[in-house]
């Protein structure tokens, strides 16, 4: 296990360290919320990546980044890991275990070259939103709870977006979708914290609304736009 300083900071996990992972991580510790992060490589070998991209970030193990989120944090885990590489992914890394269950941000796209695995196919192939095959994976009896979020602003623009000095009204939105109150009281809680202004569109399913094909995806919308889609 990698060893972690102490702190009092609540703290996020996130999966995956490329491109989104990266920017949800640095607009995280801007807030004051301490980021353990993981990627394929161990985490002696992510650090030279996270001194560059997301200073300040923890590198951890996978099967480590749900843990102090748990005991210091809202439970929260950031999925920012490509879906064709999901198979490779444990769902026990993010299990609801005591002390508190760990809530998973779906911050997935399909993109149309990815090879997906069966399970995210099938969805897809029946015009599903994504994020209810990704919940039928990693949620259910034990699991995570799967909140959609985080998924349709571009690591590009992510930065300048958040803004935590802005009152809400003023800030751009985010949208949320998801089937647990509680699971989506904790996301709203660290969106407003990055520096959103969030908005739940409704129950999972209309977490498809935020897929890239969808209306919102990479544009810049207000609280009273992202209303119009809310279920
Ligand atoms: N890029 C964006 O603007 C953006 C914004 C919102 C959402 N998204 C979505 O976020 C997801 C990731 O996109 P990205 O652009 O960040 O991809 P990326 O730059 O290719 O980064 C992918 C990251 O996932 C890690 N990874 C792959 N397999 C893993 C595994 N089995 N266990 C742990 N980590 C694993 C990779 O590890 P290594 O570093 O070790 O290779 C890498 O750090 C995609 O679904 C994308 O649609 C992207």
């Amino acid at each position: 296990m990698s060893e972690r300083p102490g702190g009092t900071d609540p703290v996020v996990g996130v999966l995956g360290a490329g491109r989104a992972g990266t920017a949800f991580a640095r607009v995280m510790l801007a807030a004051g919320i301490g980021v353990d992060i993981c990627s394929t490589r161990p985490p002696k070998a992510l650090r030279h990546h996270l001194k560059i991209y997301a200073p300040g970030a923890q590198a951890v193990w996978p099967a480590e980044v749900a843990v102090r989120t748990r005991h210091h944090g809202p439970g929260v885990v950031v999925l920012a890991v490509p879906q064709e590489e999901l198979d490779e992914v444990d769902p026990q890394w993010v299990a609801g275990t005591e002390p508190s269950g760990v809530v998973l941000v779906d911050a997935t796209n399909t993109w149309q070259d990815e090879l997906l695995p069966g399970w995210l196919q099938a969805a897809v192939d029946e015009q599903l939103p994504t994020s209810m095959a990704i919940a039928g994976r990693f949620g259910g009896a034990g699991g995570a709870a799967v909140v959609k979020a985080l998924n349709h602003i571009s690591h590009h623009e992510l930065e300048e977006a958040a803004n935590p000095e802005l009152p809400l009204g003023q800030r751009r939105a985010a949208a949320l979708a998801g089937d647990d109150q509680d699971a989506c009281a904790r996301v709203m809680g660290l969106l407003v914290r990055m520096g959103f202004d969030p908005v739940r569109l409704g129950g999972l399913p209309a977490g498809k609304i935020m897929e890239p094909d969808g209306p919102l995806f990479h544009r810049p919308l207000r609280r009273e736009d992202l209303l119009r889609y809310a279920r």
